[in-house]
């Protein structure tokens, strides 16, 4: 049997670079690396999309960001499996399972909820059960590892103990994710890098930020992306030298480089050993970040709508399967089946 990778992506708003390199990218190459011989789940958690108000059509918004993966380099094949929560009703069907499993003890001090919902009469119930749902989404395909940033450790931490009770309970029917330590530790350290603002760079590159020369969206002009790479904020240290706390924005570029060209940041740091001249640094990431923004918009645009549409019903059917088969063992366990 072949072990599973599960991951569950948000397909809400446009991603920033940070957000790319940060989180996308990383996924990407670890999926090309691990699917030669794991099943790597790559899914939509569209029932955990509606928990707050929709922008757009979650349709279109899937369709497209799942077309970022393959223009960030998502090699298909029979080891990848994409699909969406919304089609897969074991989903639901285990999180009501679940629920009678967890307690409200344990859902009270999830960080996400404390901070979006807690003591509010008016915050709906998706919002508190969301980390159930999230249990069920891994417990169904026995994943081991589940690529996710570090504000979701808590959520897979509460996915272990949910599972072990059942197990203690009802007989071995679930597969205990990996702790969180060797969680990161299988992610590598790129998983979760923070790309920085590039005016505030104490602050994370983010979407929402007014100022245009702060952030670059995937979407953005590429040469207009290289002149904001151009002017963004360094220091007066005049050294280029990797030191996130002393200088964050020579810092945030080497680590742009780093992830943009698959050079380890070691090696980055190595190669800018001893220079001083900041232009020559950023010359060199803003041709990086121009070069990869060409690429990738011209890859995104070659694909078509149908391509993520046949993945998805072909992911579909076998996420189905695989679903619907550890769904039963687990009504079958209880003794509903
Ligand atoms: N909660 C995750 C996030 O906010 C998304 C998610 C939902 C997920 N279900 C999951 C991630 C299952 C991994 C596994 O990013």
């Amino acid at each position: 049997m072949k072990e599973t990778i599960l991951t569950g992506i948000r397909v809400n708003s446009e991603p920033t670079l940070g957000n790319f390199l940060g989180a996308l990218l990383p996924m990407v190459r670890l999926a090309n690396f691990y699917s030669k011989d794991h099943n790597v789940n790559i899914f939509v958690p569209d029932l955990h999309t509606i928990i707050s108000g929709v922008e757009g059509d979650i349709t279109s918004n899937t369709i497209r960001s799942l077309k970022y993966y393959l223009a960030a380099g998502l090699e298909l094949n029979d080891n990848i499996h994409i699909y969406r929560q919304s089609r897969v009703p074991a989903h639901s069907e285990l999180c009501w399972i679940l629920d009678c499993t967890a307690s409200m003890g344990e859902l009270n001090r999830m960080t996400q909820y404390k901070e979006k919902g807690e003591g509010k009469e008016s915050v709906n119930v998706g919002i508190f059960n969301y980390p159930v749902l999230m249990a069920a989404d891994i417990l169904l395909y026995d994943a081991k590892y589940v690529p996710v940033g570090e504000d979701q450790f808590q959520h897979i931490e509460l996915t272990r103990n949910i599972a072990m009770r059942f197990n203690n309970r009802y007989g071995e029917i679930f597969t205990i994710p990996a702790k969180t330590l060797d969680q990161a530790k299988f992610m590598g350290t790129d998983n979760g890098v923070r790309i920085r603002d590039l005016l505030n760079p104490e602050k994370k590159m983010s979407k929402s930020t007014a100022a245009e020369n702060s952030k670059i969206m995937l979407s953005d002009d590429p040469v207009k992306a290289a002149k904001k790479i151009m002017s963004a904020t360094t220091d007066s240290l005049g050294k280029i030298k990797f030191d996130m706390f002393n200088q964050p924005g020579i810092s945030n570029l080497m680590q742009i480089e780093s992830l943009i060209s698959n050079v380890p940041l070691q090696d980055v740091i190595a190669t800018w050993a001893g220079e001083t001249r900041y232009g020559d640094l950023k010359k060199k990431v803003a041709a990086s970040v121009q070069g990869f923004l060409e690429t990738f918009q011209s890859e995104l645009a070659k694909i078509p709508d149908q391509i993520i549409i046949d993945q998805l019903e072909k992911g579909e059917k076998y996420a189905n399967e695989v679903a619907n088969a550890k769904l039963g063992a687990a009504q079958h366990a209880i003794g509903l089946k």
